[in-house]
């Protein structure tokens, strides 16, 4: 079997993309220091696949200590990194942090990566690059705007970093840019587990309407959309933790036209905050307790995104719809709430 180094594979995107990589026959150890995250996590990817996954408890950037795991796995034919900080909201006031660790942590992997010859890279990009797009969808070559927040900076740069080092060597990788990634595993054994209180909208749903949070608020109700909410592209978990597979299998199988490809993962389809929470409710049967606020500082109007080319080039069609995304989201939540109990 392939064996695939994942960075941040004890994360929400990494944990459920080691799932899919498993299920679609690669070999996967993670490197993940656990900063933001349990190795736990790694129990339900092993209910579900039936496979031990090594977790590597790893600073990334401690360029000796990551170097010293390709020196004990030198099989290694892929890499996925995810592992990086990203809450919007935390990056505003720790901007150094968020360059520190981001960015010192990409640098060591791509060095580890040019130094053992690994050809294969996927980098974990976001939908942020694009700032508040001035024509909406956005396609891979929609022109970037000035970053909106150290964190979405970060994906900015890395992006740069990594088409520059390739310039002088022959790693080839694929940009995959989230939008919004929610929901969890239909085996509800795997899920998203924020730390502290969420700044994301879905746990911040399902939080409030397990009674973990007394209320929650909407961000602002008179943006120019067709509710007055922010409009987003939520795509649900498992779509694009197969996106990453499908990647894999497209460097691995040399068909990446150029040593560096871009790809939008996103349903295509744009909801508001409100119809989200409409849609939520609709599902579960729960009445949400929400009140409207004022705008949060950073956020982006309206974004979703035409992802024609990821269907077209890596034949990735996403199956779930916005109400499997709150069904998984709230059984998720419900689950955490009893292993409490
Ligand atoms: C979505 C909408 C909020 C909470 C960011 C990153 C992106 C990705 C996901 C990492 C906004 C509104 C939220 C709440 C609300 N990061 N909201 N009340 O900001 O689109 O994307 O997180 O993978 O790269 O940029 O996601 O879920 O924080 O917000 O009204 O309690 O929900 O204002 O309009 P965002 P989000």
């Amino acid at each position: 079997m392939k064996k695939i180094l994942v960075t941040g594979g004890c994360g929400y995107i990494g944990s459920h993309t080691i799932v899919d990589l498993i299920e679609n026959g690669y070999e996967v150890i993670s490197i993940d220091n656990n900063s933001r995250s349990s190795s736990d996590i790694l129990t339900g990817v092993e209910s579900i696949t039936g496979t031990q996954v090594k977790n590597y408890v790893v600073d990334l950037c401690n360029y000796d200590d990551t170097k010293q795991v390709f020196k004990e796995n030198p099989d290694i034919v892929g890499i996925i990194h995810f592992a990086a900080y990203k809450s919007v909201g935390e990056s505003v006031g720790n901007p150094l942090m968020y360059f520190d660790n981001n960015l010192a942590s990409l640098v060591n992997i791509l060095k580890c990566t040019e130094e053992f010859n690994i050809s294969n890279f996927v980098f974990s990009s976001s939908c942020t690059v694009y700032g508040n797009p001035d024509e909406i969808p956005v396609t891979e070559s929609t022109p970037q705007k000035p970053g909106e927040s150290p964190y979405g900076i970060t994906k900015q740069m890395g992006e740069q970093i990594i088409t520059e080092t390739i310039k002088v060597d022959n790693i080839q990788t694929i940009l995959l840019r989230y939008f919004n990634p929610v929901g969890a595993h239909p085996s509800i054994l795997i899920g998203e587990t924020p730390i502290g209180k969420p700044a994301n909208l879905v746990p911040a749903i399902t939080q409030t309407a397990i009674g973990k949070l007394p209320a929650m608020q909407v961000h602002g109700n008179d943006y120019p959309t067709r509710d007055g909410s922010c409009l987003r592209d939520y795509i649900h978990i498992c779509d694009i933790a197969h996106a990453h597979t499908l990647a894999l299998n497209y460097l691995i199988d040399k068909k990446n036209k150029t040593n560096c490809t871009v790809f939008n993962l996103g349903t295509g389809n744009g909801y508001t905050v409100l119809e989200v929470i409409k849609t939520f409710e609709k599902v579960t049967g729960q009445r949400l307790n929400y009140t409207i606020g004022p705008r949060r500082n950073g956020d982006v109007v309206a974004i979703y995104a035409n992802r024609d080319k990821a269907t077209k080039e890596l034949g990735w069609n996403p199956q779930y719809t916005l109400e499997d995304m709150m069904h998984t989201a709230w059984q998720w939540e419900l689950k955490l709430k009893n292993e409490l109990n």
